[in-house]
């Protein structure tokens, strides 16, 4: 985060470094240049508190100058010396980095030769001590970082000032996240929107390969040469109250409770009167779309086991070919597209960086590229042919949930789009499959209400050390992500398996005592597939497994074989995901909560991860 303006730019930083905190938060510091024009700098490994409270202890001067960062530790570990920012210039020179600078070790060894020093064992602080050099020479922040950024490869977000020049802030963005905030005699930067929203709701993105001046009362885009760029304002759709937890205990609690809603927003407008409207797709266009031949559905995480979802709803409507990918997988394997190619990303942040070099990729290999991203004006939505946002709200805390279920719901409505433009599916059947998406949000909030045994369930496992979890056909992504949850929220070792599966060898992990969800297909489903899953509870029953069902309401079958079991209200195959993850996302948050553990912010982890 940047700041020029007023003088109060140390509670700017550390009010809009709580809002970015969950983007990573191995440690954190701020420069600030201070009334007398000195340039002051603070850092501390840890969680943002361990800086505030001693900035508290022992302020820093306040000034109308400042930069702030927390970090997500790639090179040098979450120490108070690898803590941003870094410094140049015999320490008048301030640098802060969101990325991955690739070539920084060839440049170490260049400086050092020149007699450089370091104190720290990242990246960054190559590029503070690359502009401090520059800046010796040309008196001017925004031309020496110009300098600097046509040496550096990789993904790099900077953000510099210096203190022969208060009230300017430079950024440089390539491949990582910046945009700005316009205030009225004052100006902000930020990794994303969330920095700054308290003090304005006008926004600007910055482009790839661009410089920004901020200065209290301008704004100026260049292109790394120096020319300058075209940039286009847009409104923040949410307002600050947003991004704070309103008195639940955790932005996930918060974030669960609004899963309805963000299914209810992210259908508004777009599932009418039994028909779906996508006008967004409109600039890939029509024919495009009824030529296409294949879809890839590229994601990483929680939103890959919404692509998985998804590929079963759009091969069901639109009977094209569909194949979920992981992003990074994606990328490097030399895959095969072409222009009969629609490769779908989603990113709840749009600033996964191996999502967006996947896209990257399709773009340069004539691929169409749509993506489902749950934030305004990210990287990715930009780097792509057509957006189809998901209207969640901000999502702060690590663990996804409302933005999963908002993200099967504009797959399905993707999927409801290609059936009508290639008449695979008949007026009637569309309208079904509307109708049961616009009841999905009621039966979101039903079993949110139903699932206050999970706590209890939670409680009682708090020294479980391994969790199995199965599902068949759309229940296997569920288990996928029912074991993901527990992974980063619990830090227990958790395993999703395709119930079928089971007996191909991950049996054998079954002894006394093992626990393990089970996600039950409807017994009105068209497909035999519910005895099969009786069947498998009965094998792992036999085997000393404790058995936690997630059934429909009524299934009576389950009822002799499970320890416990979780009701869901009834829908269509198609749909069951929805509600079926939603005890899963109470469950993990409970069994860290019930731990002890940081539900908002577990260890190792970042909201966005934006270094390949
Ligand atoms: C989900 O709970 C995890 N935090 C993680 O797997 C996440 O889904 C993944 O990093 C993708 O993030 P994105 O949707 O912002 O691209």
């Amino acid at each position: 985060m940047g700041y020029v303006g007023d003088n109060k730019s140390l509670e700017v930083l550390l009010g809009g470094l709580k809002r970015l905190e969950y983007r990573g938060y191995d440690s954190a510091g701020v420069a600030v240049i201070d009334a007398d024009g000195h340039l002051g700098v603070r850092k501390r490994s840890g969680k943002l508190k361990v800086l505030t409270d001693d900035l508290a202890a022992d302020p820093l001067g306040n000034g109308a100058t400042g930069i702030g960062h927390t970090r997500w530790a790639t090179h040098g570990g979450p120490t108070d010396a690898n803590a941003h920012p870094h410094l140049g210039d015999n320490g008048k020179l301030a640098l802060i980095h969101n990325g991955i600078i690739e070539n920084f070790y060839d440049l170490k060894r260049e400086l050092l030769a020149e007699g450089e020093t370091f104190t720290s064992e990242t990246d960054t602080e190559v590029a503070a001590i690359l502009v401090g050099r520059e800046f010796q020479k040309t008196h001017d922040v925004t031309e020496s970082l110009r300098r600097v950024v046509a040496r550096l490869h990789g993904a790099f977000t900077l953000l510099v000032m210096h203190e022969d020049q208060p009230g300017v802030v430079v950024g440089a963005r390539r491949n990582s996240p910046l945009v700005i905030g316009l205030g009225d005699g004052e100006n902000f930067l930020g990794s994303d929107v969330a920095a700054f929203v308290e003090f304005t709701q006008r926004a600007v993105a910055i482009g790839q390969d661009q410089i920004v001046t901020i200065r209290p009362d301008s704004v100026e885009v260049t292109d790394f040469i120096g020319n300058p760029v075209e940039t286009e304002e847009f409104e923040i759709a949410w307002d600050v109250s947003a991004a704070d937890k309103g008195g639940w205990s955790s932005f996930m609690a918060k974030e669960i409770s609004e899963e309805p809603e963000a299914v209810a927003n992210t259908l508004r407008g777009r599932a009418v009167n039994g028909t779906v409207h996508l006008p967004e797709l409109e600039s890939i266009g029509a024919a495009v779309l009824a030529d296409i031949d294949r879809i890839i559905i590229i994601a990483c995480g929680t939103a890959a086991y919404a692509g998985m979802l998804g590929k079963y709803a759009i091969e069901q409507w639109s009977r094209i070919p569909v194949e979920v990918e992981l992003s990074h997988e994606f990328r490097y394997r030399n895959p095969i597209i072409n222009s009969r190619t629609l490769v779908v990303s989603i990113s709840q942040s749009g600033e996964t960086m191996d999502t967006l070099m996947a896209v990257k990729y399709a773009t340069a290999n004539d691929a169409r590229v749509l993506s489902i991203c749950n934030t305004q004006g990210a990287t990715i939505a930009r780097e792509s042919h057509a957006v189809v946002y998901t209207h969640a709200g901000p999502e702060v805390a690590v663990a996804s949930t409302k933005a999963f279920v908002a993200q099967i719901a504009a797959l399905y409505l993707l999927g409801l789009h290609l059936a009508t433009v290639r008449g695979t599916l008949s007026a009637g059947e569309i309208a079904e499959n509307v109708a049961e998406l616009v009841a999905i949000p009621d039966k979101i909030a039903e079993v949110i209400e139903s699932a206050k045994v999970i706590p209890q369930l939670a409680h009682w496992m708090t020294d479980t050390q391994s969790v199995l979890f199965l599902g068949r056909h759309v229940g296997f992504p569920v288990a996928l992500e029912g074991a993901l949850k527990l992974k980063e929220l619990a830090y227990i070792h958790a395993e999703g398996f395709a119930a079928g599966e089971l007996k191909h060898g991950p049996i054998a992990l079954i002894e006394p005592g093992q626990i393990v969800f089970v996600v039950v297909p409807s017994p009105r489903g068209t497909g035999s597939l519910h005895p099969k899953v009786v069947s498998n509870i009965q094998e792992i029953r036999a085997r000393g497994a404790r058995v936690i069902a997630i059934a429909e309401k009524g299934d009576a079958a389950v009822l002799p074989f499970a320890d416990e079991v979780i009701p869901i209200p009834l829908a269509a195959t198609l749909f069951e995901p929805f509600l079926a993850v939603v005890p899963l996302h109470v469950f993990g948050m409970e069994l860290a909560a019930a731990k002890g553990l940081d539900v908002d912010q577990p260890r190792n982890l970042a909201k966005s991860v934006t270094v390949e």
